[in-house]
């Protein structure tokens, strides 16, 4: 056997592709049907214009000898590096120092590749439902055990429901490796302060890693809501944080993100820090000279206050559609500091089948719950993306179609 026989044991197709298909497939029987998108969280609003003017001038650079840029440092430009640490970290009086924060090309990627870290014999744990690219990477891996057409084996899976408010249990058996997310995606719920001292204290405990995502932290809003886990005294012993433009400043076409590994993380003698850097510099070239500068204008001024006012839009779509759903007599959380709801489907209903009557009777385009893990069956998720105008339209389309299906 020459191939990864662990490719053969994950479900066929990621789930934003399987979603793409069969909308793909609706669309060519429909050709006159106006399909709103509420489905993946790709962004709609374009680049803010500071970044756009950012992109220009980092552009021209490349066609002077003397400003050129060829190979940049693998860990990412130190103007960027800097401009994280001060503006997503100093900002909130959290102490990271630039060398702790790496520049990559996507929270997707970093997420995916972080788990090469840790040994195959680690044991993992996920919330559940969960953003689908932490299972399938380390199933890719092999570390998951076999897949039972619901469950891996070798996973831990810790559910989320409106049984227990979307508070995770800390695990039974012993993990190694735990990945968490707030805002999270997919329900759009946060954690708290406390809850999070708690995940710390028990990584502390047990010396267990926390992957800690914080791609959604720009939908934050006031100050309850912890926007790092750093801000938990002791963290920077146990998690690695990664966070993302994409969200926050539209950079889902441009790729660019940060992973914070921070110097004090050791396990088994050894520097998580300097392990990255080496897989890094081995496996990864840089995201490009260009994307970096436009990253650095979201901290300018011009920037920040553009880059707030179209995350403040999408957070205005997501009260809407939390609204229109309450108003339908669902259950819905997530919508405050997110840009997901997440709610029960009507009537009972599962998730593929919600979705197919959404996408055939609504022509709206959604993400079922199922596709995020076991305990998101039942469930689904919309998400805030689309233009103010779509989503007025779909959510006078969902409180037509909803009473229907209770
Ligand atoms: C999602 O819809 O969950 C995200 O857009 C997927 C991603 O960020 O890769």
């Amino acid at each position: 056997m020459i191939i990864n026989t662990h490719f053969g044991e994950i479900p066929q197709s990621y789930l934003f592709s399987e979603v793409a298909e069969r909308v793909r497939r609706y669309e060519a029987q429909h050709p006159d049907a106006a399909v709103l998108r509420l489905g993946i969280g790709d962004v709609t609003r374009p680049l803010a214009p500071a970044i756009i003017d950012a992109l220009h001038a980092a552009v021209d650079e490349q066609a002077t000898a003397s400003s050129f840029q060829g190979y940049g440092p693998e860990a990412g430009y130190a103007f960027l590096r800097e401009a994280i640490a001060a503006g997503e970290y100093g900002s909130i009086g959290v102490d990271v120092s630039a060398d702790e924060v790496f520049i990559g090309d996507g929270s997707k990627s970093d997420s995916a590749n972080v788990q090469e870290l840790f040994s195959l014999s680690a044991k993992v744990a996920v919330t559940d439902p969960v953003y689908p690219v932490y299972v399938d990477s380390n199933a890719m891996a092999g570390r998951l055990g076999t897949f039972d057409g619901e469950r891996w084996t070798g996973l831990t899976y810790l559910p989320c429901d409106d049984g227990n408010g979307y508070r995770p249990a800390l695990p039974a058996a012993p993990v190694e490796l735990i990945y968490l997310c707030s805002p999270n995606n997919p329900t759009g719920t946060t954690m708290s302060r406390t809850e999070l001292e708690t995940w710390v204290a028990y990584a502390r405990e047990t010396g267990a890693v926390i992957l800690f995502d914080v791609a959604y932290r720009a939908f934050i809003t006031g100050d309850e809501v912890p926007r790092s886990i750093y801000e938990i005294p002791g963290a920077d012993e146990v998690a690695i944080e990664l966070g993302s433009f994409s969200k926050t400043a539209g950079f889902t076409g441009l790729r660019c993100s940060w992973t914070v590994v921070p110097k004090k993380l050791r396990r088994d003698g050894a520097s998580l820090n300097a392990m990255w850097l080496r897989r890094q510099s081995t496996k990864f070239n840089g995201t490009p000279y260009i994307v970096q500068r436009a990253a650095e204008a979201v901290y300018s001024a011009a920037g920040s206050a553009q880059v707030q006012a179209d995350v403040d839009y999408y957070l205005a779509n997501a009260r809407l559609i939390r609204s229109t759903l309450e108003a339908a007599g669902l259950n819905a959380v997530g919508g405050e500091h997110s840009p997901y709801v997440w709610f029960r489907c009507p009537g009972g209903m599962d998730s593929w089948a919600f979705f197919d009557a959404l996408l055939e009777r609504a022509q709206i385009v959604g993400t079922p719950g199922v596709g995020f893990g076991p305990t998101g069956a039942g469930h689904f998720r919309l998400s805030a993306f689309n233009t103010a105008e779509a989503t007025q339209e779909a959510a006078e389309r969902l409180a037509r179609l909803i009473p229907t299906l209770v």
